[in-house]
């Protein structure tokens, strides 16, 4: 039975939901664009993008298409035979970056990095892997093992065995981390959940040459990254250096669930049996993605968000107040690092109907669609203004 009204809807989710996600008293029906409306009709600006899934926005008319028309056709099938939408994505996708020229289909971000990390064992025949201090790379225990925060951690221990972190951004730390026992190195190249902060050209770098000098592997993580979110299809490509591995997610499949992990030519012993996933490689999600993959092409989704993204970074810091201590970001991925907790602004920005997201206590994150329009972006920057004012004078006032 679909529940219709507001208090039902409630009622139900907040009995039968697991219980692990910290919900917003929101019900949303649907969405276009960068607009999301919730069930009385109000329409809200969405800088979340469904927490990066949504680069295309929501509802693209050329994904519902190839999605609706696919449906029809076949939905699912094992990657044990071969597929029309499989075979057009995986020469697609094996062209992005011409060296990665092997795809492994899965289904979320944290698989496509689980399949990276038993990649790189598997190839190299070593198990330590070294991530960065900071770093978010999914839930599941591989991903989990090589994410920083304890928030995430400390339940679930023991984790897996063989991960260590080191500073982000720091060359010398990898240096002395990186030994002939490392089978890779995993690195985000830009941190998102851990607070918006972007790798240094110098060290990703550097992390490419201390790999290859000692023989372990490069995973670069653009589950939030890719697809255009920083100004390029890959962060990777802002700087040239090809890692071994590639994980992506979130809006590859315009919204649809579905991961890759890309894989270049030092990954070897990619056995039948050795993984693999039942959903993985579905037509459907197959078919999403090649339209994605055209949309971003023909729109200009990387430029758009280079462009949009400078603006939105001039506009963020025209705002002169005393609560901001950064603003940092790549293309439209964008922290605003406040010198308190940000959790009352998220929520007064959604009292006048727009959407953000939090990276760790103090920074406001913003991952707005790509396709957001010049006038949405001066709404947001209005009203972020307008609140950080109205609290900075409120402070003042209490004073
Ligand atoms: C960099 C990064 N890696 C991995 C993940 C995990 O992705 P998923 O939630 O699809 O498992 C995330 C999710 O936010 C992420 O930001």
């Amino acid at each position: 039975m679909t529940q219709t009204n507001a208090a039902d809807i409630f009622h139900v989710e907040d009995h039968h939901t697991s219980g692990v996600y910290s919900k917003q008293p929101i019900i949303f029906v649907r969405g276009y664009g960068s607009t999301l409306w919730d069930i009385d009709g109000n329409a809200y600006l969405d800088c979340t993008s469904g927490h990066g899934a949504a680069n295309l926005g929501h509802a693209h008319p050329r994904i519902t298409e190839a999605v609706s028309l696919q449906a029809g056709k076949l939905i699912t099938l094992c990657e044990t035979y071969y597929n029309d939408q499989r075979a057009a994505l995986l020469a697609k996708i094996t062209s992005l970056i011409p060296e990665l020229d092997r795809a492994f289909f899965c289904n979320s971000g944290t698989e496509s990095v689980e399949a990276a990390i038993k990649f790189a064992r598997l190839s190299t025949k070593r198990s330590q892997i070294v991530a960065a201090m900071r770093g978010f790379h999914g839930r599941t225990y591989g991903s989990l093992s090589a994410t920083y925060n304890k928030k995430y951690r400390e339940s679930f221990e023991p984790l897996v065995p063989g991960f260590s972190h080191v500073p982000f951004n720091s060359v010398e730390a990898l240096e002395n981390a990186v030994t002939e026992e490392t089978a890779a190195v995993l690195l985000e190249p830009v941190q998102g959940e851990g607070g918006v902060y972007p790798a240094s050209h110098a060290y990703l770098e550097a992390a490419r040459r201390i790999c290859t000098e000692r023989g372990a592997l490069l995973i670069i993580d653009e589950v939030q990254t890719g697809f255009g979110r920083t100004g390029k299809l890959f962060a990777v490509q802002h700087i040239g250096i090809v890692p071994d591995l590639l994980c992506a997610a979130k809006s590859l499949a315009g919204g649809l669930p579905m991961g890759v992990t890309l894989i270049g030519p030092s990954v070897k012993d990619l056995a039948p049996g050795v993984h693999g996933s039942t959903f993985g490689g579905n037509p459907l999600a197959c078919a999403a993605v090649l339209a994605v993959l055209q949309v971003i092409e023909d729109e200009d989704l990387p430029g758009q968000a280079a462009a949009k993204g400078t603006y939105l970074i001039e506009k963020l810091c025209e705002i002169r107040s005393p609560l901001i201590r950064e603003v940092r970001g790549l293309g439209l991925m964008v922290g605003i690092e406040l010198r308190q907790k940000v959790a009352p602004f998220l929520k007064l920005l959604q009292e006048r109907r727009i959407l953000t997201l939090n990276a760790g206590m103090t920074v406001i994150r913003l991952l707005p669609p790509l396709i957001i329009e010049y006038e949405q972006i001066d709404f947001l920057v209005t009203a972020l203004a307008d609140v950080l004012s109205s609290t900075t004078t409120r402070l003042r006032d209490d004073e």
